[in-house]
């Protein structure tokens, strides 16, 4: 689990709107294996804190929130609740020489973006300060829709990406009147580049064995799509056609060591008019997920007792990459020195799906 990063515990919503107060108004939740207390204060800013008192380690979402300090509910500490800051020790007499500002509480920097909450986690021993700007959905214009789903995984990280970023899952998978059916499995060849942190599969024509890219053929113009997948967790897909354009980001989130969650979010300004497009969307995108998180947890049993595994060429290329990414970054972590990209220029990769 790669510390260094930008990473989503929960969804805005889970949040709730207003300014709810007392416990209620925390929410708690696991990043990375560290528990988290999240919440909104007075003035609707979300927060985030390691969900565990400095003191002798209650749960501070036990506690009690006034709109600004978290009071720990054991010897009732309290603590700002947007830098961690210990406000108050009420065992204290008058002319103890404890200086309570210089205790915190673990706390992140914290942000919303995309009806996400996200929170920075740090690399060991740096300071908590955010060294990249948190990730945003790429949008191309004001007016698109948006969709979020979700899928839990009893799998780690790296088994949750290695299993979204595989080509060869698909004709078994996700076989489905609407998307693609078993025999449609054919020879591809498609082009890859690095970019910083990670790969791009260069812009390209969508396979054409996918019904749903066929539908947008009904706008007569040509259909570009192009793949991103980004250290730690990110792949994007962009799908353009004139100036209709789907944008969609699926995000691995290391919830434990051995536990990960799909988070899926989509914008879109294609068939935009058409009834119902979010509630259908949603229909078929849980559908496509749920055929991921039935198999991966299928797969979870097999690996529970730690098989060798293989990685093949090339459908397993990208795999390979990923794991050679976060070999090089923690590498340039370790020393300082800029990262070195795997890849050193194009590659192109075939294989049959
Ligand atoms: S454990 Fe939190 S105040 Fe003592
Ligand atoms: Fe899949």
């Amino acid at each position: 689990m790669l510390r260094g990063f930008w990473y989503s515990p929960m969804r805005s919503d889970q949040l709730g709107r207003g300014r709810p107060r007392g416990r209620d108004a925390l929410k708690t939740a696991m990043l990375l294996g560290t528990p988290l207390v999240v919440g909104r204060d007075r003035e609707g800013k979300a927060f985030a804190m390691r969900d565990s008192c400095p003191h002798r380690g209650m749960p501070l979402s036990l506690g009690h929130f006034d709109g600004a300090e978290l009071q720990c509910h054991y010897h009732g500490w309290r603590f700002d609740a947007q830098t961690g800051q210990c406000r108050l020790i009420p065992s204290l007499t008058a002319d103890s020489k404890l200086n309570v500002e210089r205790i915190r509480a673990g706390h992140f920097a914290c942000e919303e973006h995309d009806g996400y909450v996200w929170v920075y986690v740090p690399y060991p021993g740096t300071r908590g300060e955010p060294e990249e700007p948190c990730p945003r959905l790429p949008v191309f214009g004001e007016r698109y829709r948006i969709a979020h789903l979700a899928a839990d995984l009893p799998l780690s990280i790296d088994h949750g990406i290695i299993g979204l970023m595989d080509p060869a899952h698909g004709p078994f998978v996700h076989q489905a009147w609407w998307w693609r059916s078993g025999k449609s499995i054919h020879e591809k060849q498609k082009h890859f580049e690095p970019i910083p942190l990670g790969f791009r599969m260069s812009a390209h024509a969508p396979s054409s064995n996918s019904a749903a890219y066929k539908l947008l053929g009904v706008y007569g113009e040509p259909v570009v799509t192009t793949i991103d997948f980004r250290l730690p967790n990110i792949r994007l897909e962009q799908i353009r056609c004139g100036d209709k354009w789907f944008s969609s980001r699926a995000m691995v989130v290391p919830v434990t060591a051995t536990t990960c969650r799909i988070d899926f979010c989509a914008a879109w300004n294609v068939f935009r008019h058409v009834p119902f497009m979010t509630s259908i969307f949603r229909l078929f995108g849980r559908m496509f997920i749920g055929q991921d998180e039935r198999t991966m947890t299928e797969q979870s049993q097999g690996l529970k007792h730690n098989p060798p595994l293989m990685l093949i060429d090339d459908a397993d290329r990208p795999a390979k990459w990923y794991f050679a990414l976060k070999q090089a970054y923690l590498r340039s972590r370790e020393t300082g020195q800029p990262m070195e990209h795997p890849m050193d220029g194009p590659v192109t990769l075939r294989w049959r799906s």
